[in-house]
């Protein structure tokens, strides 16, 4: 995995300054222009979690709208589990659980279809880069609601320095620092 990180990070493409000044957008889209980038990707999770679950079968990859909609696919595909969309609010037909969580601009909404998910599913949820948490946080907090065991927090990026981590109630795995860390709450 450590080998295949190293190629994918550098792949990535830095911004200065955007979305707004002082800020370093870290930009993970260059992974998908190439096949064989976007394969080592997925194929990094997937050797990642039969590694962290080798006796866990997993149901559900949770992927959380947008950019977790743009591999959290083919890694389920991958592992041969379903996969289920976190939407942000009002998308989502049939019943769905809520949870508010904090962006940069005050509150915003995620959603979860109540039928998506058996209560007692082992889920992973999966995004490209946890910042403050809050949005992984609410994303924990539906599958929780519906009753679902949430094994683990994949992402692609950390900026650890936001201590995004913390807010997590599962262990959270980042492929392009290789880290997992057992929470302490
Ligand atoms: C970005 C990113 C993560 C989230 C991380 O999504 O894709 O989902 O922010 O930030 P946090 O840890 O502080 O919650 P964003 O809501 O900007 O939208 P997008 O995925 O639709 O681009
Ligand atoms: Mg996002």
């Amino acid at each position: 995995i450590s080998e295949i990180a190293a190629e994918l990070k550098n792949a990535l493409h830095q911004y200065p300054n955007f979305p707004s000044e002082g800020i370093l957008f870290e930009d993970f889209l260059p992974i998908f222009r190439s096949p064989d980038l976007f394969r080592k990707l997925v194929r990094a999770f997937k050797l990642h979690l039969l590694e962290a679950f080798p006796d866990i079968k997993i149901d559900y990859i949770v992927g959380l709208e947008s950019r977790g909609f743009l591999f959290g696919p083919s890694v389920a595909l991958e592992m041969n589990c379903g996969f289920v969309p976190v939407r942000k609010a009002g998308k989502l037909p049939g019943n769905t659980v809520k949870a508010t969580y904090m962006k940069e601009y005050g509150e915003d909404v995620f959603e979860l279809q109540l039928e998506a998910i058996p209560s007692g599913s082992n889920v992973i949820v999966i995004d490209d880069i946890i910042a403050t948490g809050g949005s992984a946080s609410a994303a924990g907090e539906l599958v929780t609601k519906v009753g679902a065991n949430l094994l683990e927090y994949d992402f692609v990026l950390e900026l650890d320095f936001l201590k995004g981590r913390e807010k997590l109630s599962a262990p959270a795995f980042t492929l392009l620092s290789g880290q997992t860390e057992k929470l302490r709450n």
